[in-house]
């Protein structure tokens, strides 16, 4: 058991102060330290800076690691040109990134206090690497294909790379699967894939409503995704309108990422179907997908949460610049009120929406805890410094053990 007396616990956007910890895999107490001690007398100290904060480790559910290689090879500003720019440049970049420059990108995350990742994973490039994540990992195996001929193909594909994931033996490493989006998968791989999530009580998450040619071309098989689907797959429509893509995961509450341009029904549609969505400011602004709109969202009653996107979409996999670029983006919003639903949303929200039983200091949650050097007594803005001043992390703990 080991005791740690911060001056200040966040958890994730109530401040508390002048209480223990006391934790060993779990956190099985919070309360004043002479409590403590009389209730766990054998506890270690653990050694805290003079202005020291303890709040939940960060949950990034949306990570392409296997395209970590990206610096300035992609095109931003318009989300076909850099469509393209990947395609030109997948195998380069695929293979740019070995397994070190993979594990690099979760050492990274963890530096930046990320101790839960959801990896997106194309080609099961990444699963050694995820496997041996010091964090706690759910891992998307991912399936992408439009054209009928290729399904039982693709999905025999898909099929072998997510039993792959299913070898993996290691406490915190949660297999899972991906539906790439709905312009990109044939509604009978959806289905496929689907039902065996939803036999096998599978978490899933897609990509859904990012751009606006995505929109335009769902709604109306127009656009600038027209020619691009006329040239490589020879095709004049879309696989599924938007309304026949959320139909199929009717019962099946699933991570839908992007989610810009979503219209009032479907945000109805994703609120009815116990739908999270996850929302990558960064990536959106840099492909051109504009801004979601939070105000919508909570008032259609969308549980939303943070993601970073890949470092094909990013500078950085670090939530708190996520969270940071967001307070900046969503303008409008009235700040400490933002900066605390923000907070909630990389932490317990998205616990919640992977079913984890982490993400907040609260008794019988897994001890995923960061130790914080605020430099000073914090005011009642803490959410809000918080994300403004990028201070140092001086510990991280992973189900209570110490790593870096
Ligand atoms: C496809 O496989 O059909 C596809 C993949 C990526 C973008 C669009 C379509
Ligand atoms: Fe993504």
């Amino acid at each position: 058991m080991k005791i740690i007396t911060p001056e200040t616990i966040l958890s994730p956007t109530e401040q508390l102060s002048g209480q223990s910890i006391a934790f060993d895999t779990h956190i099985r107490a919070i309360g004043p330290l002479h409590e403590l001690l009389e209730q766990f007398p054998e506890a270690e100290f653990v050694e805290t800076p003079l202005h020291s904060m303890v709040m939940p480790g960060l949950i990034n559910p949306h990570v392409h690691l296997e395209f970590s290689g990206n610096k300035s090879t992609l095109k931003y500003g318009s989300f076909l040109e850099w469509l393209y720019s990947v395609i030109e440049h997948r195998d380069d970049l695929i293979q740019g990134c070995d397994e070190q420059c993979m594990a690099k990108a979760c050492d990274d995350m963890l530096k930046n206090g990320i101790t839960t990742f959801g990896a997106i994973s194309s080609y099961a490039m990444d699963l050694e690497v995820a496997a041996n994540a010091k964090q706690k990992v759910i891992f998307f195996s991912e399936v992408i294909g439009s054209q009928a001929t290729m399904a039982d193909t693709l999905y025999d594909d898909f099929m072998s790379r997510f039993e792959a994931s299913q070898k993996v033996q290691r406490e915190g490493f949660i297999p899972a699967i991906a539906i790439h989006s709905p312009y990109s998968v044939h509604p009978a791989l959806i289905r496929r894939a689907l039902a065996h999530a939803t036999q096998h009580n599978i978490l899933t998450s897609a990509h859904y409503m990012e751009s606006p040619a995505e929109k335009e071309w769902l709604e109306s098989n127009s656009g600038a995704f027209q020619p691009f689907f006329k040239e490589f797959l020879k095709q004049e429509y879309a696989v599924n309108t938007s309304k026949e893509f959320l139909d199929l995961f009717k019962g099946k509450p699933t991570l839908m990422t992007h989610v810009v341009q979503a219209n009032d029904e479907e945000l109805r549609e994703l609120a009815e179907e116990g739908h999270t969505v996850i929302h990558c400011p960064i990536s959106n602004r840099l492909l051109g997908n504009g801004a979601i709109d939070l105000e919508k969202l909570d008032a259609n009653s969308v549980p939303w949460i943070m993601g970073t996107d890949g470092l094909s979409s990013n500078y950085a996999l670090d939530l708190m610049e996520e969270m940071k670029i967001a307070l900046f983006m969503h303008a409008d919003a009235d700040l400490l009120p933002l900066a605390k639903e923000l907070l909630a949303s990389a932490t317990v929200k998205s616990a919640k929406a992977l079913g984890l039983n982490t993400g907040e200091i609260a008794v019988g949650r897994e001890a995923d805890l960061l130790v914080i050097d605020l430099e000073a007594t914090p005011n009642e803005q803490l959410p809000l410094h918080l994300l403004l001043h990028g201070y140092n992390i001086e510990h991280i703990y992973i189900n209570g053990n110490e790593v870096s």
